[in-house]
């Protein structure tokens, strides 16, 4: 599989794509209208893939006809006391299984490519960056939507794949995506979870395995909150009051945050409506997870 390093050379593969299947197009239309010859797909991810990234290469798979997928761990979405140093790197596993799940390039650029010395430009999306995980990780989600603003811009793709697990950077790329007016049309794929519906994380390896019991609370409120929603309770506050007890009962989890929030604001909904996220984070052990539902 070709590994490509630098943004130059992620450009060149997606506009040689281009010019593939549309010889005579002018550049500047194409770049305008995207929608037009091959369909470029781009799967965005730290790497220590797992069968969640699988899914999202799959669902690229399906709709592109090439699908980019970068493995970057991107220093600006972390705090000075998170987990930049020690966050898995498994780059050899990482781009066998992209390639079986039909990656047709990586991209791994080194940090100086995408953050070149002296870089000073930062997108930020004001007040979503803020809520739920931008507010325990303070940068957290500008440092996202900065790094990818680059790859969106370097990879020139049709669609890009992210799962709904990470609920509030999709929130902050798509109101990117429309403020910035990129050509790149966000995809959500759904939580991929265990069968005991832990749901999918590069993090859950840090775990022991009395962590990895007690870690199922999460998806056990998930599961509780979604049976109140269905049974006819409309009250956010029923809800998450319901959430707070059962995660209460697992003294060894510390909430950070349980809320429902409009998604695409992130604003918090007094009522469960369509598009209404129940979001929480808690730690279990040094491990902070999070884990998500969406009401239709
Ligand atoms: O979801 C992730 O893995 C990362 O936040 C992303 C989108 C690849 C940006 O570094």
């Amino acid at each position: 599989m070709k590994i490509l390093r630098t943004v130059t050379e992620l450009r060149n593969w997606s506009r040689a794509l281009r010019l593939e299947t549309e010889p005579e197009t002018q550049l500047d239309t194409r770049l305008e209208t995207r929608g037009a010859g091959a369909k470029i797909g781009l799967v965005p991810t730290m790497g220590a893939l797992h069968a969640g990234h699988a899914s999202l290469i799959r669902a690229a798979a399906a709709r592109c006809n090439a699908v980019a997928v970068s493995i970057f761990v991107n220093p600006t979405q972390f705090g000075p006391s998170e987990d930049f140093a020690s966050y898995p790197r498994t780059f050899q596993a990482d781009c066998t299984l992209a390639e079986a799940q039909g990656a047709t390039v990586i991209f791994a650029p080194a940090v100086e490519e995408l953050y070149p010395a002296g870089a000073s430009t930062f997108v930020e999306v004001e007040a979503l960056s803020t809520r739920l995980d931008g507010l325990s990780r303070p940068g957290h989600l500008r440092g996202v939507a900065t790094v990818v603003a680059k790859l969106f811009i370097a990879a020139e793709a049709d669609l890009a794949f992210f799962g709904q697990k990470d609920a509030a950077q999709v929130a902050v790329l798509r109101r990117m995506v429309i403020d910035l007016r990129l050509g790149t049309e966000i995809v959500v794929c759904p939580i991929v979870r265990e069968a005991d519906g832990l749901a999918l994380s590069s993090r859950n390896i840090y775990l022991t395995s009395e962590e990895r019991v007690r870690a199922l609370t999460l998806s056990r409120v998930i599961h509780h909150a979604e049976g109140l929603v269905a049974g006819g309770q409309r009250r956010s506050q029923v809800v998450v009051e319901a959430a707070r007890e059962m995660l209460a009962a697992e003294p060894s989890l510390r909430v950070d945050y349980i809320e429902l929030v409009n998604w695409a604001s992130l604003e918090p909904a007094e009522f469960v409506g369509s598009g209404t996220l129940f979001a929480i984070a808690a730690w279990v052990g040094n491990t902070r997870l999070i884990d998500n539902t969406v009401f239709e």
